[in-house]
């Protein structure tokens, strides 16, 4: 059954560009990314159906147009040539059928012969209480718009109605999917299910969680799984969901680890080693990866995570809310995964600064700063009134005022700072030490917000440093 351009999806199209065409006037918004893919409006979460297909790079993600605020997602689209462009494309996917009646849900994509083919999570929510969860196919041909296809698999026994974010990927001619589930026993699990004909899906088996493979923990339940091979070994990426306490109250963490070792494809069975945490920053979650037409391993994130604080980014006053995280390439070096931008963010550098001293600033709302062969001093980066970057010989601290309650915040990532990359747009900041060892991810906002206070990058240390600075010009 095909569902184009239904009566349901035209009334849903209608009242999202009535919105749009009263939203508040962008070119006064300061916290506008210029070269980071933000939505035009709405909320924008998880990158969904990464690929490269018929000539350029398609990020898709989950949006809700209706409302700076999580509700029945839909699946926004974007193109880009070089990366760092990005060319708004019609919506993809909006919630119109019985299927997906809450949402459509996180999803991938999977090139075959000439179809860039979706997988995605048709999200329904009962009245009564409870929930189901369908996996559906969509596809896209070359210059045509994203056609329905309609659920390939049902909940499966064992699982509650969280069972979602499939990710597809081809192997040796078949096809294999994992997705992200929660128990009867409350537990956090990822299945993978096996298909050659993309339509009929058979169980595979449990890959990952408590009770597997040797690993113990008590995740409730693992969001936005993504296997994928890398050099000879597999990468399991997860975001499992628990609990923490916080000022007396138990909320959820919203992290993203990754776990390296060897798929076997006939029993699902996934050793490996322990896991390793993707971020040190303060907004980074449900990441995707895909391979481009060079086989390079990319990763999008969303620069974002849905906590208490999230209502309180200042860009809803401007009409929309998170962006992506630049693209980073994955590699594999001596059994740990490295996460560095791709070289085409290179292509935005101009007018470079060198630097040799103890404080100096570089000015500029988008911009990039290198520090190498750092050793152990103390260093100060400040990037803005609410943001700054301490390193000392215990490891790299991510400070931060909260958006509620305005008090400082830190995340530490423990460990010998070598070397520094920084990435700034206008209200982003990706930093990436000892060559993408590790990476804090964090969005900021505050007083002086791009008025004087705001330096761009004010460096300081006691002892001398060399630094290397460049605008970044679209
Ligand atoms: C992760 C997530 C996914 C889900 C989507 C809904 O951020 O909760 O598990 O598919 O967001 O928007």
């Amino acid at each position: 059954m095909k569902h184009t351009h239904s009566l349901a999806d035209q009334r849903y199209i209608n009242e999202v560009l009535a919105l749009a065409l009263n939203q508040a006037n962008q070119a006064q918004d300061p916290y506008r990314p210029v070269w980071h893919f933000a939505p035009l409006f709405g909320l924008l979460n998880d990158p969904n159906g990464l690929a490269h297909f018929n000539g350029e790079y398609h990020l898709f993600y989950q949006w809700n147009p209706k409302a700076c605020a999580h509700g029945a997602k839909a699946w926004g689209h974007a193109t880009s040539k070089d990366l760092f462009t990005w060319q708004h494309q019609p919506l993809a996917l909006a919630p119109t059928q019985d299927y997906e009646t809450h949402g459509c849900y996180s999803g991938s994509g999977l090139i075959v012969d000439d179809t860039l083919e979706l997988f995605y999570t048709g999200n329904v929510k009962f009245a009564e209480g409870g929930r189901t969860a369908y996996q559906c196919r969509a596809s896209l041909e070359a210059g045509k718009q994203v056609e329905k296809k309609g659920i390939v698999l049902s909940l499966p026994d064992g699982y509650s109605g969280h069972v979602r974010d499939p990710k597809v990927w081809v192997h040796q001619e078949r096809y294999y999917m994992v997705l992200g589930a929660e128990d009867l026993n409350y537990q956090g699990k990822v299945l993978a299910f096996v298909s050659d004909d993309l339509e009929n899906w058979h169980w595979l088996g449990e890959v990952f969680g408590d009770g597997l493979n040797g690993y113990h923990c008590d995740d409730f339940m693992l969001e936005c799984p993504d296997l994928f091979p890398l050099e000879n070994r597999h990468v399991l990426i997860t975001c499992p969901k628990n609990w923490l306490e916080r000022d007396g109250k138990k909320v959820e963490t919203f992290d993203v680890t990754y776990h390296i070792g060897d798929f076997d494809y006939q029993t699902a069975a996934f050793n490996h080693q322990d896991g390793v945490l993707m971020d040190h920053g303060f907004d980074f979650y449900a990441p995707q990866t895909f391979a481009d037409q060079d086989g390079r391993r990319i990763l999008f994130g969303w620069m974002g995570k849905p906590d208490e604080y999230e209502a309180y980014q200042p860009s809803i006053q401007h009409g929309w809310v998170h962006q992506m995280t630049c693209p980073r390439e994955l590699t594999l070096v001596n059994g740990r995964l490295k996460q560095n931008p791709v070289m085409e963010l290179t292509h935005m550098r101009q007018h470079q600064q060198v630097f040799k001293g103890l404080s100096t600033c570089f000015d500029g709302l988008s911009g990039e700063l290198q520090l190498h062969n750092l050793q152990n001093e103390e260093l100060l980066i400040e990037i803005a009134e609410d943001l700054r970057i301490e390193v000392d010989s215990k490891g790299l601290r991510t400070v931060r005022r909260n958006l509620k309650n305005h008090q400082w915040q830190v995340i530490e990532w423990p460990g010998r700072v070598n070397s520094l990359q920084l990435l700034r747009d206008h209200s982003s900041l990706e930093v990436f030490i000892n060559e993408g060892e590790a990476v804090a991810t964090s969005r900021f906002f505050g007083k002086g917000f791009g008025a004087k206070a705001d330096k761009g990058f004010k460096l300081s240390s006691k002892h001398e440093l060399s630094a290397i600075y460049w605008q970044l010009v679209k």
